[in-house]
């Protein structure tokens, strides 16, 4: 049972997001690999995975752009095996005092994937980073002079939810262990009527 943990960042804090939830999950033992989304939509990677867990950072309300382009190139793949979702973006008194509104694509994306759930969580913004990211000249300005700066992630929440995600996937893992292990034993069951058989 091999889960990819997949997202989309300009800054990194989504990505960071991406690796605690594929951390948790390892620790619950599932075999985890997490991976950028413009990586993942090139070449065969979603084949190697059982499920997916699937993020974006928010931008203006949106998720971006190489998320969006994941889930309309390879949705057919992702549909068909557990997709859980989640957005990362409200900062400051948004993230503190409102409930998290969804990103607008949201809604679309769900109704491609049919995800088992989408969460958004508060994220971060930390200016040092914004010079080395790929930011457009609105956007940087944004980051520079509008958005609040601090980093407001609920690494509880985050690993709560993952926790959950691993229950959910659990009765799976353990009913793909057993029917590894019934066709070993039945193979260990062939070879010893076998050698049986020749009088070994
Ligand atoms: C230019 C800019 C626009 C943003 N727009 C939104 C937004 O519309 N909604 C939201 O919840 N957060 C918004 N945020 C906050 C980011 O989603 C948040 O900082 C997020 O954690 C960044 O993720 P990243 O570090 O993975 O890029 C914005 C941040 C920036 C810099």
């Amino acid at each position: 049972m091999r889960v990819l943990v997949i997202s989309a960042s300009r800054l990194g804090s989504t990505h960071e997001i991406a690796e605690r939830i594929g951390w948790r999950l390892s620790t619950a033992g599932l075999d985890v690999q997490t991976m950028d989304a413009a990586t993942a939509v090139t070449g065969s990677a979603l084949d190697a995975g059982d499920a997916y867990v699937i993020g974006s950072a928010v931008y203006a309300g949106h998720w971006l752009p190489s998320a969006l382009h994941l889930v309309r190139e390879h949705r057919h793949v992702l549909a068909a095996r557990p997709v859980w979702l989640f957005s990362s973006g409200p900062v400051g008194d948004t993230a503190t005092r409102y409930p998290p509104a969804d990103p607008k694509d949201v809604a679309q994306v769900a109704s491609a994937l049919h995800p088992r759930e989408h969460r958004t969580f508060a994220g971060a913004l930390d200016r040092e980073r914004v010079p080395e990211a790929h930011l457009g000249r609105v956007e940087r300005f944004v980051a520079t002079h509008l958005v609040p700066e601090g980093d407001y992630r609920d690494w509880m929440a985050i690993d709560r939810w993952a926790d959950d995600i691993a229950r959910d996937l659990r009765p799976t893992a353990e009913r793909y262990s057993v029917s590894q292990a019934g066709v070993a034993e039945q193979a260990d069951a062939a070879d010893l009527n076998s050698a049986a058989r020749k009088g070994v």
